[in-house]
């Protein structure tokens, strides 16, 4: 016997589920909001330190960020601003993802500088709320979620522009338990969702002569929220005729990825949620590591900028915190730093974390007391950019890695 109650109770969430949706969209094609940076007479930069090891190694950023942009934040041309409030007792506290006068302070800023924070999951010690970078991504429409991976002695030289609003993310908390036996979670696309990120990924492409973009569904099977990702991107893609693309199913392309007769084609992948989410840690643990990555969720009104990892609440109560490895960190203060035009201040920094974290390595970060604490390994990362063979140091270490994979 079928449980009618149940269904027309679900029917009843989805109708919901259907007018918010529809609501977002209309937001959407209302809000043309686009703040210029170069244009602004101050640019506010928030500080969020989130939970478990994030307010350490966001402390550790927030040195080197303030060190770099010390004579705009002395001309009172960058304020930056500590925001508090995003840790999972207080979130847990309020039951929100975001607590109201948090994300009142965050509308406040133009660019965020974030700190892990701890994600719940069914059966946690924590209720089960969302995630607060879901939900900051969503709350500031943040529809792009940009992470580089690059390894030049494995001729890897990817960007991801992962959607970062809508797919399996959008409806992650809202699904329907519909009676004991059947759980049901939603996908969703839309047209102006998709369309935005896959012209990212395009332009992206152009401005950077690259001209050639990977799109990654699995549209063969999940016919149509990625189905209309393709469609959409057939579409978009003749706007750019200069421009080869090509679409990869996400298994294929996660076993393309360790490929290393093929992998070194790939220049810009676009993808919907989640698969970003599984395919830029695979992408990340060739360069070394999640915390080797750094993220910029971006959009037109603002941006926020992020390590790829979690918050590690282990180390905090093993009493380690200090030793986290902030290198992901700086490394979203170095794409915040680009994204604000500071282009040459974001390619020394960049020259600077590759050779203190992949070459030289003169501070070893352990997570452990027998490694660097983060503090220390900032003040490194600081001496470094003051070097001045800086870029011919880092040119001759990645020569020299690259003549090396090519001898083996
Ligand atoms: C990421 C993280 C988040 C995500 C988690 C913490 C919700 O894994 O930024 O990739 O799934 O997007
Ligand atoms: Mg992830």
């Amino acid at each position: 016997m079928v449980d009618e109650a149940a269904v027309k109770r679900a029917q009843e969430h989805f109708g919901k589920l259907l007018r918010k949706q529809m609501e977002r969209i209309e937001r959407m094609n209302a809000s043309k909001e686009k703040v210029d940076l170069s244009k602004l007479d101050k640019i506010i930069i928030g500080v969020c330190g989130g939970d478990g090891i994030g307010p350490y190694i966001c402390d550790s950023a927030r040195t080197v960020m303030e060190h770099l942009l010390a004579d705009r934040i002395k001309s009172g041309n960058i304020e930056i601003r500590t925001i508090d409030g995003l840790t999972i007792e207080r979130r847990a506290e309020v039951m929100k993802a975001i607590p109201d006068d948090t994300l009142e302070e965050l509308k406040k800023c133009h660019l965020i500088l974030k700190g892990p924070t701890t994600t719940p999951k069914k059966g946690d010690p924590w209720p089960n709320i969302e995630s607060a970078n879901v939900a900051m991504r969503k709350e500031l429409d943040l529809f792009a979620n940009v992470r580089p991976v690059k390894v030049p002695e494995l001729g890897i030289d990817w960007i991801f522009f992962r959607e970062n609003t809508e797919g399996s993310y959008a409806l992650g908390s809202d699904g329907i338990d519909v009676n004991d036996d059947l759980a049901i979670d939603f996908c969703v696309a839309t047209s102006e969702g998709t369309e935005r990120i896959i012209r990212m990924g395009f332009e992206h492409a152009v401005r950077n002569n690259i001209n050639y973009v990977s799109l990654v569904t699995k549209a063969n099977v999940v016919k149509t929220t990625d189905g209309k990702f393709l469609s959409t991107a057939e579409r978009v893609a003749k706007e750019f005729p200069n421009v080869k693309w090509d679409d990869w199913f996400i298994d294929i392309m996660t076993a393309k990825l360790i490929d290393p007769y093929r992998r070194g084609d790939f220049r810009v992948m676009v993808l919907p949620n989640l698969y970003g989410d599984i395919l830029t840690d695979e992408a990340a643990q060739i360069q070394g590591g999640v915390g080797t990555a750094g993220s910029a969720n971006l959009g037109t009104r603002y941006s926020m900028f992020e390590a790829i990892h979690g918050s590690a609440p282990r180390m905090v109560t093993e009493g380690r915190a200090q030793y986290a490895d902030p290198s992901s960190m700086i490394k979203a203060v170095a794409m915040m730093l680009s994204h604000m035009g500071e282009t040459e201040k974001a390619k020394r920094l960049e020259m600077a974390l590759d050779i203190c974290c992949q070459f030289e390595k003169k501070k070893v970060m352990t997570g452990r007391p027998n490694g660097a604490t983060g503090d220390e390994f900032a003040q490194y990362v600081m001496d470094t950019i003051a070097r001045p063979d800086l870029e011919k140091t880092w040119k001759n270490y990645v020569d020299s890695a690259v003549a090396a994979s090519k001898a083996k």
